[in-house]
């Protein structure tokens, strides 16, 4: 009985140092919580890669885009692949990422990878351009919220080493002051696009159309130098990453060393080159691209 009488008050201060720790550990747990990083609650990489801690904590707010829940459950239950290679994608993936923020980014091309293109952009501006009309409604069919225009070519794969000889003679087609709007004098000039394509300053660019594996195809000569004379002619800070994809072929390599330049390729993974374009600053009469 004495036993049990000297342990009460033992008994009770124990139960207090106990709830006093129990409630320091729990406020302290909260503070760090709230003061920290996101590198503290998640030690796996951040999302979107090394980024200040201001933006940092903006990602821990991040909620999926409904294209992005569209794009899990559409390539969840798909048995269509992309045409790229994970190591190709992920070229522009890491792009996209490093940007930190939404971006402008036009795509040549629509396929299998558009959903994709567009859900990797949570909410920029992913717009695709592509030549075959009922493509873009087979397409659009099935993904309504994607942008897409249709676009004519005035080229044919079978022309293409001519026009690369011909376009030097031709003044319109030079790199000094070159313009693609209304510019139907330079046959490699994408003249009619929709104003949107020529009034924004396109970020990133996805070159990955039209067809250019038979004569008759419209070839990506246009493509290669219309992306060309827009990175050029950026105003605003930063380069234009330029991704061409199909390089093992010798049309698009031949253009990509005339337009997009050697000195700009940045990266190469399979048939993917990533070139990173500059604003043109030219002050003399340039006489190449490069
Ligand atoms: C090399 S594909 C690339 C398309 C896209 N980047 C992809 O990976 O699916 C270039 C062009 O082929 C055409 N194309 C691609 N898949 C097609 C299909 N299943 N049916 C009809 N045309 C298709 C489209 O005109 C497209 O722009």
């Amino acid at each position: 009985m004495r036993n049990n009488r000297n342990s009460l008050p033992e008994r009770r201060w124990f139960l207090g140092l106990a709830i006093v720790g129990l409630v320091g550990a729990a406020v302290f747990i909260v503070v760090m919580i709230l003061t920290s990083d996101s590198s503290l609650i998640c030690p796996t990489e951040p999302i979107y890669g090394e980024m200040p801690k201001a933006q940092a904590r903006v990602q821990e707010d991040y909620n999926p885009t409904t294209i992005q829940l569209k794009a899990i459950l559409h390539y969840a239950t798909s048995r269509i692949v992309p045409q790229q290679s994970l190591a190709e994608i992920k070229i522009s993936f890491d792009v996209l990422k490093s940007m930190g923020r939404p971006c402008n980014f036009l795509v040549f091309g629509l396929g299998h990878d558009s959903l994709m293109w567009a859900s990797l952009n949570p909410g920029g501006t992913t717009l695709f351009l592509e030549e075959d009309p009922k493509w873009v409604q087979t397409v659009l069919k099935d993904a309504p919220s994607l942008r897409a225009h249709t676009v004519r070519y005035r080229t044919r794969l079978r022309d293409a080493d001519q026009l690369l000889l011909s376009y030097r003679s031709e003044p319109a087609c030079g790199p000094e002051g070159a313009h693609l709007r209304d510019n139907v004098e330079c046959e490699l000039a994408l003249h009619n696009l929709p104003d949107q394509v020529y009034e924004t300053e396109w970020d990133l660019v996805m070159i990955d159309a039209p067809r250019g594996y038979f004569l008759d195809a419209p070839g990506r000569m246009a493509a290669v130098y219309s992306v060309a004379v827009m990175a050029r002619g950026r105003k605003g800070s930063g380069v234009t990453h330029v991704f061409l994809h199909d390089v093992d072929r010798r049309v698009e390599k031949v253009y990509a060393e005339e337009f997009l330049c050697r000195k700009y390729l940045v990266r190469g993974v399979g048939r993917l080159w990533h070139f990173q374009i500059p604003p043109s600053n030219d002050s003399h009469t340039s006489q190449s691209f490069c």
